[in-house]
């Protein structure tokens, strides 16, 4: 912990929105009469009919329900773009910049328009109705944002599949929301290197033969040679050829449906995270203007994929709900080379920028010259999101990107909350190197212990949310009582977010980690039952338990703990099998960075393998392994020590 603070540059607080005592008197305004915060801030949106309602929630349980301006009726894409085009037509609404430096492009409201009416008459042609669900699997290329907007214009639902998953991966998900159309591209590129997105469409349709896709939408990215699947496969460019570039954007309810998003939690497959419309809307667009200062003509960067909850929110519907001109970043950070992020600053001029500390840290290895070299003047915010920034990457981006100039909005918030929960505004908030520091407006978190007691004043215990905000996820597609058992049943009445978090005495919130059995590897969440599932699908072994390890710059790495079938013999070889075994299962993002041959796990009487011990043991931290007397056999403790991997 950091004590260290860092006040609000005095040019900050003349510019920003908010002050510290603006904050204050909003935050209060909030919390104490939420209905009328929310009836006004929901009239920064357009709806096609006023709502009535605003707030009707409850976390009662067995009973969970959240709507929000349920009444409302709208669209998002008419309020990210055609809302716009009478006063900023020709302004630039997506600057893209390509995986290659010389590749950039730049799109007006007027001209995304166009190609977002273009690509919701390619899948109307194709049947898709409000309520259908689309998958859409893309690279980082505009085209993915007009298939979101699309499909948001048609009042289809959308979800998005990370370009670096596997044709199982995406199967499943699939699978579980019964997409009948998917959306991809020939190839992606990432630092040089092509991803074969429509082969792995081919192999995830192919795998599941309870997949039923009817129509493949292909856009060309690379020309690489693709199959074409003639009557389901369509190239997108020739189907769009066809179409005009008007499509009426369909009215849509408060609470229809905008988009499913997969996301990891402690058991079983991924859920699917379901936001709904108005009340996520309203939200993206609030915390996107305050948190990021947002004011017209300022351009926006934020660093993540759209295939996370960060993009959905921050590069695409937060952002163009305000008429933002937002950039969209095919490539990765280190290519060509080290300085690649803050050359594309210094070439659009990007005043705020937002990415994660596992990016800040590896560049931070670098060094300081690939940043000094560049000249960074146009920058006057930085944020993170993903996982806790460390103090010292923190510094370093404080100091080295940011000249000392620009405030660091570390901004906590999950797949399941829509938007940001907690965070500084920086016109506002004194800052600690390493703290999320205070809520959101309409946010009312606690701090609880084990039992559920709420605690009091500077304390450390479980982070849960009191009440619900309009961007909160409404249930797990298709899965309501899995929904209710996951985020409202350990703290019966609130909302349970799954971290740790300690209170300081000045009230600020310092977020410690995942308590359940998520870890968070280079700032993407995966469940470890999901990696320990895939290991067992080997014909080689028999069980796995897997945990998370501190790593110096993903944040969490993948400790794997392997017991072999009887007769196979451990080797490196094998382990190398097994790593390349999981990235095709899951994909790269879930590889094991170490594995340990274990001839045992440590269990209970009962069977139950005890979690916590491996943890420590992942963690170096033998001399705290606590009680290990109820273990059926406490010797297999010795040898898991004894044979610990080394760090990389
Ligand atoms: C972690 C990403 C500390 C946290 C938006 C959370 C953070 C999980 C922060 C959600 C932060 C995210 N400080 N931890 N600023 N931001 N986290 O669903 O553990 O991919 O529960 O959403 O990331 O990850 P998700």
């Amino acid at each position: 912990m950091s004590d260290k603070i860092y006040d609000v540059p005095g040019d900050w607080a003349k510019r920003a929105f908010l002050d510290e005592r603006g904050y204050r008197a909003k935050y209060e305004a909030s919390v104490r009469d939420p209905e009328g915060f929310w009836a006004d801030e929901g009239k920064r949106i357009e709806w096609f009919e006023p709502y009535t309602i605003v707030k009707n929630t409850s976390y009662a349980p067995g009973n969970v329900s959240i709507k929000w301006f349920e009444d409302g009726v709208t669209n998002v894409a008419w309020n990210c773009i055609d809302r716009h085009l009478p006063t900023r037509g020709d302004q630039v609404a997506i600057i893209w910049e390509g995986d290659n430096p010389e590749e950039s492009r730049k799109i007006t409201y007027r001209e995304l328009h166009d190609e977002v009416c273009r690509f919701a008459n390619v899948l109307r042609n194709r049947n898709v109705e409000k309520g259908d669900r689309v998958t859409i699997y893309m690279p980082m290329i505009p085209e993915a944002a007009y298939a979101m907007l699309a499909c948001a214009r048609l009042g289809a639902v959308h979800s998005v599949v990370f370009g670096g998953f596997s044709p199982d991966s995406l199967a499943g998900r699939i699978r579980d929301c019964g997409s009948k159309v998917v959306i991809t591209a020939d190839e992606g590129l990432r630092g040089g290197r092509k991803v074969p997105l429509k082969a792995n469409v081919d192999a995830a349709i192919a795998k599941a033969a309870d997949v039923e896709v009817d129509h493949v939408i292909v856009v060309r990215r690379t020309g690489g040679t693709v199959n074409m699947e003639p009557g389901r496969d369509v190239w997108y460019h020739e189907a769009a050829d066809l179409v005009t570039s008007e499509c009426p954007a369909i009215p849509v309810g408060a609470e229809d449906p905008l988009f499913i998003l997969y996301t990891s939690g402690s058991t079983g497959l991924p859920k699917g995270v379901l936001h709904t419309t108005g009340g996520y809307l309203v939200y993206a667009s609030m915390t996107h203007q305050y948190v990021f200062d947002y004011h017209d003509g300022d351009v926006y960067w934020c660093t993540a994929d759209i295939g996370w909850v960060t993009g959905h929110s921050y590069i695409v519907y937060g952002p163009l709900a305000n008429g933002a001109t937002t950039l969209m970043f095919e490539g990765v950070p280190n290519y060509p080379s080290n300085s690649r992020f803050w050359e594309v600053i210094d070439k659009h001029q990007v005043n705020i920028f937002y990415t994660a500390p596992t990016a800040i840290r590896a560049l931070m290895q670098g060094g300081d010259a690939p940043v000094k070299k560049t000249s960074r003047a146009s920058l006057r915010l930085l944020g993170s999101v993903g996982e806790p920034i460390n103090p010292e990457a923190w510094e370093w981006y404080h100091r080295v990107v940011g000249d000392e100039r620009c405030p660091i909005v570390d901004t906590w918030w999950q797949t399941e909350t829509g938007g940001i929960l907690i965070t500084p505004l920086p016109g506002a908030t004194r800052l600690k190197p390493g703290s999320a520091t205070t809520p959101f407006f309409g946010v009312i978190p606690q701090v609880v212990d084990a039992e559920g007691n709420v605690l009091e004043g500077a304390c450390e215990g479980n982070l849960v949310i009191a009440d619900s905000w309009p961007g909160q996820m409404r249930t797990v597609y298709g899965d309501h009582e899995r929904f209710m058992q996951t985020y409202f049943a350990t703290y019966p009445g609130k909302y349970f977010t799954g971290d740790g978090c300690r209170r300081d005495a000045d009230g600020y919130y310092w977020i410690t980690g995942r308590v359940d059995d998520v870890i968070n590897v280079s700032g993407h969440r995966m469940g470890t039952a999901e990696v320990e599932s895939a290991l067992v699908a080997h014909p080689k072994v028999s069980e796995a338990a897997v945990v998370g390890y501190p790593h110096d710059i993903k944040g969490q790495g993948i400790y794997a703990y392997v017991t072999l079938m009887s007769g196979i013999e451990p080797s490196e070889e094998l382990r190398k099998e097994l790593v390349v075994w999981v990235r095709q299962e899951i994909g790269p993002i879930a590889s094991p960075d170490l594995i340990q041959f274990a001839p045992g796990l440590p269990k209970t009487r009962s069977g139950k393998i005890m979690r916590r011990i491996l943890r420590k043991i992942a963690e170096d931290e033998f001399g705290n392994l606590g009680d290990t007397s109820t273990l059926a056999d406490p010797t297999v403790v010795e040898d898991l020590i004894s044979h610990r991997q080394n760090k990389k």
